[in-house]
């Protein structure tokens, strides 16, 4: 049978999202041939703009507030959940369950007993691996172990895994009911590594020059002797406290949650103009948004924007797993 053929007989399967930001992992799972049927995010602004573009059900609202037995939710084959990282991050002090944004994995558990899904889908930044020893990862296999699922899991940088040329380390578990399905998905699941020559060119994703505010000389942490070095216009640059740091390979350093704020970390570039950030529009692209199709409502604020944007995912890396959990699950028996 054809694969087109095989694809019209299939009805396709129904996706959860929990966390769902701005919807990068929808937006993966949707163009993977999924049908998302519900999300669930608390952040306001982040809601407008996944409004802007989905129109299937989003519940605003914390997740503690949420019953699975509520009538909105419908069951679900798959639940997905980009739960938040600050808790695990490098970035933030790492205090894990003691952090409540550490516990709200815990919060998906109901949901997954309630619909007990084909397939779960998470993402995490890698430092939630070895974050206490380990000892927080083992609490986290050990509650899914002992729903019946087998876990997959493997970090992933982006720009090896995708044709994104940004350096983004992040966590991955994928988890089946099916022991046939995991050791499948182990096995041949995983996206393959790409050639570095396949990476999109910088200027595919920078402008030639950028609105006023994005310019460097309008920060107030702008010293002028740190950046006297810097005149390639097609590499991506990264602010190091005093000093500004050429990223070698030709990557550009993981987009983060605060880099609206500039400071620390703040990827910039020398376009033909001056040294400036990137503007939210490149940082989606960074991320493997279309940036022609997914666009943020006029009145998100600048620091939302990029906020939103690097708390997303790199959609093409998900959406590569999304496709061969597919590809497992429609055609393995279990
Ligand atoms: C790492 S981001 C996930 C982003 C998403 N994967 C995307 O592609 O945009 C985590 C998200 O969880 C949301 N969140 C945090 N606490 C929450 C809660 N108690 N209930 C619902 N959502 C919450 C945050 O607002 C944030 O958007």
């Amino acid at each position: 049978m054809k694969n087109d053929q095989r694809d019209y007989l299939h009805k396709p399967m129904r996706v959860g999202s929990f966390f769902a930001g701005i919807g990068g992992i929808c937006l993966a799972f949707k163009n993977a041939g999924y049908e998302v049927i519900w999300s669930n995010e608390m952040d306001k602004s982040a809601c407008k703009t996944y409004r802007k573009n989905f129109s299937h059900l989003l519940i605003e609202g914390d997740i503690c507030s949420l019953k699975p037995t509520d009538k909105i939710f419908k069951k679900v084959d798959i639940i997905t959940g980009g739960f938040p990282c600050q808790a695990f991050s490098i970035a933030g002090h790492r205090k894990g369950f003691e952090d409540k944004r550490g516990t709200l994995f815990f919060k998906m558990l109901p949901f997954i007993d309630e619909y007990k899904p084909k397939a779960l889908f998470f993402e995490n930044v890698r430092y939630l691996k070895t974050h206490n020893g380990g000892e927080t990862y083992k609490k986290m296999k050990k509650v899914l172990e002992k729903r019946h699922y087998y876990i997959c899991d493997r970090v992933l940088d982006t720009c090896e895994y995708s044709m994104l040329p940004q350096h983004r380390e992040r966590f991955y578990m994928i988890c089946f009911k099916s022991k046939k399905h995991a050791e499948k998905f182990e096995k041949y699941g995983w996206p393959e590594k790409i050639d570095p020559k396949n990476r999109l060119p910088f200027n595919d994703i920078i402008n030639k020059t950028a609105d006023e505010i994005h310019y460097f000389n309008n920060y107030p942490w702008y010293y002028k002797d740190a950046i006297k070095e810097i005149d390639d216009k097609s590499a991506f640059y990264q602010w190091r406290r005093v000093y500004c740091r050429k990223n070698k390979n030709g990557v550009c350093p993981t987009l983060t949650a605060n880099m609206g704020g500039g400071g620390h970390n703040v990827p910039l570039i020398m376009d033909s103009r001056d040294l400036r950030r990137l503007t939210p529009q490149e940082c989606l692209r960074l991320q493997g948004f279309d940036d022609k199709i997914f666009v943020f409502p006029d009145d998100i604020s600048m620091s939302s924007r990029y906020k939103q944007v690097g708390n997303s995912v790199s959609v093409p890396v998900v959406q590569s797993i999304a496709k061969n959990m597919r590809n497992i699950l429609e055609n393995l028996e279990e």
